[in-house]
């Protein structure tokens, strides 16, 4: 049993808890024909009809309708093979290579998870062939966020192909959609946006390169009903592939409606399912909202805060990593020379990078030492436990960089084991930073890199660690997998990562974990579950930062954000520190190089962050002016009670100090207002130390400290 997510048959209805009340009788007792019922959330349904000819058709979207016209066009989880013409939800290889499927409605169910949330199971059969399909709904009613996935199961004589199996096919009964992605690169990640309108064909979105998936595309995106999409109006439907590995979202206009296709990338990934597994897809995120992106995006905050981090509603440290400050030139005394200033402004956690371990191949540089994981005995003779000590007897947590899933060919692990790694027979073997990959569904490699993880994290005093991913696949070989079963490398690789990830959360559930991948390489929350944030970018430019923290905030909270003031674009400190105040705060300076006067804005910038970190880590965004398309980007952050609000100004040109109006507030109550670590030598605001009701606020605005191009302006309205 390869997948992770193939369980025998018995253990699935154990599994999903299945005491439901069944809609209709599983076995064919009273089926009505034709029939409606919908998966709904407070503002959202999804609307299904059984036809006459025993198919699940999908109808309309959003409101409840009662027509039960039905198409071959609007089937729900459309198969190849018979009679659909479109692009297919479900292609399959029959065990006796037959190549058609169809799907006929068995039965509906309902559960209720210990969270409230509505799971709806849609049973499918295949009246030729012991094929089924269960389609499941996982619905937050509050939040108008329905989370989607398959599963395949099939008792034929032997295995059959899975050829496409999508996570959903969701339907959008409508012309004239929107489509909003966001193209990037390494240090570009999420800087493109791209509004475009569906036209009829197939528009791909996809990723082809497994490992660190999402280099140059997040499996996130936006379609809206009702024009381009704006922040406070109209009709928009997120949509988050819960997926780190090769994905496809496809989205198939045949002139009447558009249909999203999403999950696994069929791209060289038949997987072969034996009788009685089940095939589990990955699950698909859907947001919902008539009214706009900001409401969009904080539904899926609310969300992401309560299913889609660890510890969602746990305040971040700041954080202060060597990585910019030192590289790969550090030892003992260099880190720990580190500590003093580090408390002295005000950090709580220090993070090691890259760089510690390695001894016949000392981690010197990017071009040896991945793969050995025993701290370096000349930098650290006696190991990580002294630095992490040092670290807590000066008052700061201690966490470190690791990166489980790489080995440079300059290694003993390579040296020891050169068939560990995913490479093609006959080629020559292709290096990114210098480094291969592990192949993950080897059982030795999976219990090579467990017991990295535990040497690591078992460390005293660690309790933080940067799970890092520098390269992505190129030579999907795996000497582990048999010649018939090499198209499963890029489906297992990413489950067994996923079991390796989910051991690690469990067995250390007070260490936070950043998740990284050479920046956001693997920025989802199929691996997210497990991690408290991401690193965004190694693209730390605070001007850059602005439009791309925008941009990940329609679908992630800031809180999950690692956001650090760096050298990056030489800007000013004080723009710097506003900016990484807006999402998870932290640096990534020497300080012991850092002037007196950039010291105290970054000690002021930490000082006046924690005392509103509870407002932009745990409260509501919203987004304000559109850095992409203003000379600067505002927003604000409003605590849950509405009592407490933060406001953002980032000026990225010479502009005017227009009052910024904020969102959110409470129009009944009263607010003072406060800039928070004011830039040297700026004017005082006019409305500084002021009481204002919500309602005057949100319609005259606050006047902000800066108008020139690089200045920022923090404005704290207390209670
Ligand atoms: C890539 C990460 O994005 C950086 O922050 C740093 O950790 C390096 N890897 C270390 O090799």
């Amino acid at each position: 049993m390869k997948s992770l997510h193939c369980h025998r048959p018995a253990l699935l209805a154990l599994l999903l808890g299945m005491t439901a009340s069944l809609i209709f009788a599983e076995n064919g007792a009273a089926k009505p024909s034709p029939e409606n019922f919908s998966v709904t959330t407070k503002n959202f349904a999804l609307n299904f009809v059984v036809s006459g000819d025993g198919r699940l058709y999908q109808r309309t979207l959003g409101a409840a309708d009662a027509t039960t016209k039905t198409a071959r066009t609007d089937e729900c989880y459309p198969p190849a093979g018979d009679g659909f013409i479109w692009e297919p939800a479900l292609q399959v290889v029959h065990a006796d290579g037959n190549t058609s499927t169809s799907l006929i409605f068995d039965g509906v169910a309902r559960t209720n998870d210990a969270a409230g949330r509505e799971l709806t199971r849609i049973s499918l059969h295949d009246p030729a062939f012991p094929l089924e399909v269960a389609l499941n709904f996982r619905a937050d009613r509050e939040r108008d966020v329905v989370e989607q996935w398959t599963e395949i199961i099939h008792h034929e004589a032997g295995p059959v192909t899975l050829e496409r199996m999508a996570s959903t096919a969701l339907l959008l009964p409508a012309k004239n959609v929107y489509l909003t992605h966001f193209f990037g690169d390494w240090a570009k990640e999420m800087l493109t946006p791209i509004t475009e309108l569906v036209t009829p064909g197939t528009k791909v979105l996809d990723s082809k390169i497994g490992v660190r998936a999402e280099q140059f595309r997040n499996p996130s995106f936006v379609l809206s009903l009702d024009g381009p999409p704006a922040e406070n109006g109209g009709r928009v439907l997120a949509g988050l592939l819960e997926w780190s590995g090769s994905f496809q979202c496809a989205f198939d206009d045949n002139g009447q409606s558009l249909r999203a296709l999403c999950g696994v990338n069929p791209f060289a990934s038949a997987y072969h399912l034996n009788p009685n597994e089940i095939f589990s897809t990955p699950k698909m995120i859907w947001a919902w909202s008539t009214n706009g992106l900001g409401e969009m995006s904080r539904n899926l905050h609310r969300w992401a805060r309560d299913f889609g981090l660890r510890d969602g509603h746990k305040t971040r440290a700041v954080l202060l990593n060597n990585w910019e400050a030192t590289g790969f030139a550090f030892d003992f005394n260099r880190i720990v020379g580190l500590y003093d200033p580090a408390k002295e402004i005000g950090t709580e956690l220090f993070l090691l990078d890259d760089g510690w371990f390695g001894n016949k191949y000392p981690r010197v540089n990017d071009h040896a030492g991945l793969g050995d994981w025993q701290p370096n005995r000349q930098r650290l003779p006696d190991g990580l436990a002294p630095l992490a000590t040092e670290a807590v007897k000066r008052g700061l947590r201690f966490g470190i960089w690791m990166e489980p899933e790489m080995v440079n060919p300059k290694s003993e692990l390579f040296d020891q084991h050169p068939d560990w790694v995913i490479a093609q027979p006959k080629r020559k073997l292709e290096l990114q930073r210098n480094q291969l990959v592990l192949d993950l569904t080897r059982p030795e490699v999976q219990a090579f890199e467990w017991q990295t993880i535990q040497d690591i994290l078992g460390v005293t005093n660690i309790t933080y660690a940067k799970w890092d991913c520098n390269r992505y696949l190129t030579q999907p070989g795996s000497s582990y997998l048999a010649p018939d079963r090499q198209s499963h490398l890029w489906i297992d690789y990413v489950n067994a990562l996923y079991a390796l990830m989910d051991k690690t959360a469990k067995k250390y559930p007070d260490t936070e974990l950043m998740l990284c991948s050479g920046g956001g390489g693997r920025a989802d929350y199929g691996a997210l579950k497990y991690f408290h944030e991401f690193w965004p970018s190694d693209n730390t430019d605070p001007v850059q930062r602005v439009p791309m923290q925008w941009d990940y905030s329609y679908f992630f909270p800031p809180m999950a954000l690692a956001s650090h003031v760096t050298h990056w674009g030489n800007r000013p400190i004080h723009f710097a520190c506003s900016v990484a105040m807006s999402a998870r705060f932290g640096m990534d300076l020497d300080l012991t190089k850092l002037s007196a006067a950039d010291k105290a804005i970054c000690a002021g910038a930490i000082s006046a962050y924690l005392k509103i970190r509870d407002v932009t880590q745990l409260g509501d965004l919203y987004r304000l002016e559109d850095p992409h398309s203003n000379a600067r980007g505002t927003l604000n952050f409003v605590s849950p009670d509405r009592a407490r609000a933060v406001m953002f100004a980032f000026q990225l040109q010479d502009g005017s100090a227009a009052p910024v109006r904020p969102q959110g507030l409470d129009p009944a109550k009263n607010y003072t207002v406060r800039e928070l670590n004011p830039a040297p030598g700026r004017a005082v605001i006019p409305q500084e130390g002021k009481t204002f009701t919500g309602e005057e606020l949100m319609r005259d605005g606050v006047v902000p400290s800066c108008a020139h191009a690089i200045e920022a302006c923090v404005i704290e309205l207390g209670s």
